[in-house]
């Protein structure tokens, strides 16, 4: 019997189902509401190492590789790839414990983000470890 296939272990920064006001003109859920959610969960990983207010300055290699339906229950799961001098790097996994199927888990997107902290004056400023998040 093949191995069950399983998101990332550990609590994902976001989960929530997806409702039909979530839907495109086809039934499924818009791409857009999927990025809005990375956006939210590359700021919460982001905010684990910056004090300072983070802000989004660019998405990379975003794949949409599976549907997601309306009350498919998506799990935005998030891990720090690279902490620079003022930007912070965060992959951000996606995946859909299907409503149908018993449950079934399917990664469904996947893609990198770059925060940026940055200061009352929208400048960006140095990363500074958030002593509150460890
Ligand atoms: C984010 C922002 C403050 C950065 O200002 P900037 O003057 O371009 O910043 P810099 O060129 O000094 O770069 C700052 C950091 O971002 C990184 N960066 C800048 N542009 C990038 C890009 N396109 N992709 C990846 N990283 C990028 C730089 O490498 C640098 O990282 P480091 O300090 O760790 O080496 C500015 O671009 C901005 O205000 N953007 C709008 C932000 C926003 O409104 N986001 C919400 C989108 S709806």
């Amino acid at each position: 019997m093949s191995e069950p296939v399983l998101p990332p272990a550990g609590y994902p920064s976001i989960r929530r189902a997806m409702m039909p006001r979530d839907t495109n003109a086809m039934g499924f859920v818009f791409g857009g509401v999927i990025l809005a959610e990375m956006d939210l969960a590359a700021g919460i990983e982001a905010r684990l190492h910056s004090l300072n207010p983070v802000v989004t300055v660019a998405f990379d290699q975003v794949e949409f590789k599976e549907p997601v339906q309306v009350g498919d229950v998506v799990s935005f799961h998030t891990e720090t790839v690279r902490v620079g001098k003022t930007s912070i790097v965060v992959k951000v996994d996606v995946w859909a414990k299907k409503r149908m199927g018993a449950g079934r888990w399917v990664a469904v997107t996947e893609g990198q983000v770059t925060m940026v902290a940055v200061d009352e004056n929208m400048r960006p400023t140095l990363v500074t470890n958030n002593p509150e998040a460890f």
